[in-house]
């Protein structure tokens, strides 16, 4: 959708990714997922098992995804157009055998969402509990509304839309939040007594109480978004914006309550900017972290 140019088709993908997938109803539909996700982030055994715990096919996915972000940052062609004709830095026969990646990957996730939902239909219920739907299989039922638009190709292009524009962005962000806070730890503490004392220990953040919670952050990211504007403007701006704040929020809350960071030294993180879409880090943020003593209790049930 981000590529494509603005007209019919573009007008159809931005009807249906922001009234029907970012609208409040389905983001709250998702909330199950996400949370899962950030409780498998924040799990023990993960963090303490490391690099070997991470699953190898999300990495294989996300040195793609990183790869493609880089070749999209740094295309000279898209400045001097006559350079199209020799491809000089080489990037559109590396584009094309990361594409052909990437539509591997997809078309394995389509295929088993679908089977799922086969196979749920054939079990009897006519769809999987609402709480457990991802975007894929809200896209897969949609089909059938949409068909004159939404076919097998056109939905993988969507997903790929949301990968590329939604996680990057997303984890780039905590990590420049993670930075920042790391270089103010008076910041970081004020953020964890804060969720402290809504939260307590009996639990980890979950969305209903982002609200109440971190409004430090929200104050600071409504003056950001209205000076910065880091989810853009106009109606080409970031359809996945407030799941975006959500994403953002919940992981770095729940980093912040459970676990005490650190950084390596004494000298502060490096603010240095690399080269992507997305604005990475010159060096990925490395930091030590100890599990709360009050938070173990939970860290272990996850
Ligand atoms: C902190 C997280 C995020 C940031 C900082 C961010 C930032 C942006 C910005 C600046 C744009 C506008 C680019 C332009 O002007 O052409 C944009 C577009 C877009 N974003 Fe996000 N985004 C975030 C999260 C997400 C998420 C979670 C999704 C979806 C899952 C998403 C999906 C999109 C899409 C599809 C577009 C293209 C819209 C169009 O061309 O009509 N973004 N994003």
């Amino acid at each position: 959708m981000g590529f494509s140019n603005y007209g019919n088709h573009w007008r159809n993908l931005r009807r249906l990714t922001t009234l029907e997938i970012f609208s409040a109803k389905r983001l709250a539909m998702f909330s199950a997922v996400r949370r899962e996700e950030v409780q498998d982030q924040s799990s023990s055994g993960k963090w303490t098992k490391g690099k070997d715990a991470v699953n190898h096919k999300a990495k294989e996915f996300q040195n793609v995804m990183r790869e493609v972000s880089e070749l999209l940052s740094s295309n000279l062609n898209d400045f001097v157009p006559v350079l199209k004709w020799v491809d000089c830095q080489g990037i559109e026969k590396r584009m094309i055998k990361l594409m052909k990646k990437m539509d591997g990957f997809l078309q394995c996730l389509v295929d088993e969402h679908r089977s799922m939902a086969t196979a749920t239909a054939s079990s009897g219920s006519s769809t999987r509990a609402e709480g457990k739907m991802t975007l894929i299989d809200f896209m897969l039922s949609s089909q059938e509304t949409e068909s004159s638009f939404l076919d097998d190709e056109t939905l993988k292009r969507v997903m790929l839309a949301m990968l590329l524009a939604g996680t990057d962005t997303s984890a780039s962000t905590i990590e420049w939040a993670m930075t920042l806070l790391l270089n103010h730890p008076e910041a970081m503490q004020k953020a964890w007594l804060e969720i402290h004392s809504n939260v307590g220990e009996d639990g980890l953040l979950d969305e209903p109480e982002l609200p109440k919670d971190l409004n430090w952050a929200e104050e600071r990211l409504v003056l950001v978004v209205n000076k910065l504007l880091p989810f853009g403007a106009g109606r080409r701006a970031c359809p996945g914006a407030v799941l975006g704040r959500r994403v953002v929020a919940l992981a770095l809350g729940c980093l912040i309550q459970c676990f005490e960071w650190q950084r390596l030294s004494h000298d502060l993180v490096d603010l240095a900017e690399g080269t992507g879409l997305t604005m990475p880090k010159s060096e990925p943020l490395q930091a030590s972290y100890n599990p709360r003593h009050t938070m173990v209790h939970i860290l272990t049930k996850l």
